[in-house]
């Protein structure tokens, strides 16, 4: 049942959109109560510092097969093919931790007007985009970046990106860095340009089949990888992003079942869906 203040859009592919996170059963929520010990300052500060080692030793265990391509990109945020003015005009992407590309390879086969910026810290990730035969240095420039301290404008220019897509990359980073990475994109966002948000939400399936142990702080996890995993709520999604000088256009939960081949079960997901936007005008070239 809906409250009165919640809108729930129920869509045909299965999907549907709330800005209410998901109730919880008794046991669910004694489960996750009941871990209370927060994994030690050592073990964390140890995460913090091989963060990058552990998501390029997960790359070289997976190489490009672990994250299907996400074809859904242009069908959940129609900005990847209409903020343009003229039909011509070229649109920018940076995707901001792109992995191996799953993301921007079915853009840039979609739509042959568009330039993409491409970074991950992982070096391995970043050699597996260039290795992509539909890699090609005049529709798209991929480089190693680390989004909590190397600036961007060392290979994007400052001001000249229309959309930026942060697909399940800021649940990667300690809620205690998450403003740098939006300050660091900010400078290369133009104005009136876009950022296109969607990552793991609050009391997401994942979030819950964590083990004992892997409690790193609140709505914050580690995997058996050493790779971490923020689980967002629209309250503090929406903060960091309005603190960081961005306006909401779009914040809402994306609630799905789906089927868990491994353990027969139907698992219900919850993912974070969001656009913000950049204040001002955007200049004419
Ligand atoms: C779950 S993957 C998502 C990849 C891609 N966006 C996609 O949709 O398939 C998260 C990615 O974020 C990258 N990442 C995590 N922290 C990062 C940081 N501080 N700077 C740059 N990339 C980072 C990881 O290397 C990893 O490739």
């Amino acid at each position: 049942m809906c409250s009165q203040a919640e809108v729930r859009m129920s869509s045909c592919d299965g999907q549907t959109k709330t800005s209410a996170a998901r109730v919880l059963t008794q046991e669910e929520l004694d489960r996750l109560g009941g871990e209370r010990t927060l994994v030690s300052d050592f073990k964390q500060m140890k995460l913090e510092n091989e963060a990058q080692k552990n998501w390029d030793l997960f790359y070289k265990r997976n190489t490009t097969n672990f994250f299907k391509d996400r074809h859904w990109t242009t069908r959940e945020f129609e900005e990847l093919k209409a903020c343009r003015e003229f039909e011509s005009q070229k649109l920018v992407i940076l995707e901001a931790g792109c992995g191996v590309g799953n993301c921007i390879f079915p853009l840039l086969e979609e739509d042959l007007n568009i330039f993409v910026y491409a970074c991950d810290f992982s070096p391995r990730a970043v050699e597996f985009v260039k290795q992509n035969p539909l890699y090609c240095p005049e529709r798209c420039c991929a480089f190693q970046c680390d989004l909590t301290k190397d600036d961007l404008m060392e290979n994007v220019p400052e001001g000249s990106v229309d959309v930026v897509t942060l697909i399940f990359v800021l649940s990667a980073v300690h809620p205690d860095k998450m403003k740098l990475v939006l300050e660091n994109i900010n400078k290369v966002l133009k104005p009136g340009g876009i950022i296109l948000f969607r990552d793991y939400g609050l009391y997401d399936h994942a979030m819950l089949r964590f083990k004992s142990g892997s409690k790193l702080g609140e709505n914050f996890y580690v995997r058996q990888d050493g790779t971490r995993s923020y689980f967002f709520s629209r309250e503090f999604l929406a903060e960091l992003f309005e603190e960081t000088g961005f306006q909401s256009i779009a914040n809402d939960y994306v609630l799905r079942e789906t089927v868990n081949k491994k353990e027969g079960l139907c698992v219900p997901r919850v993912f974070l869906q969001s656009k913000f936007t950049k204040p001002g005008q955007p200049q004419s070239s």
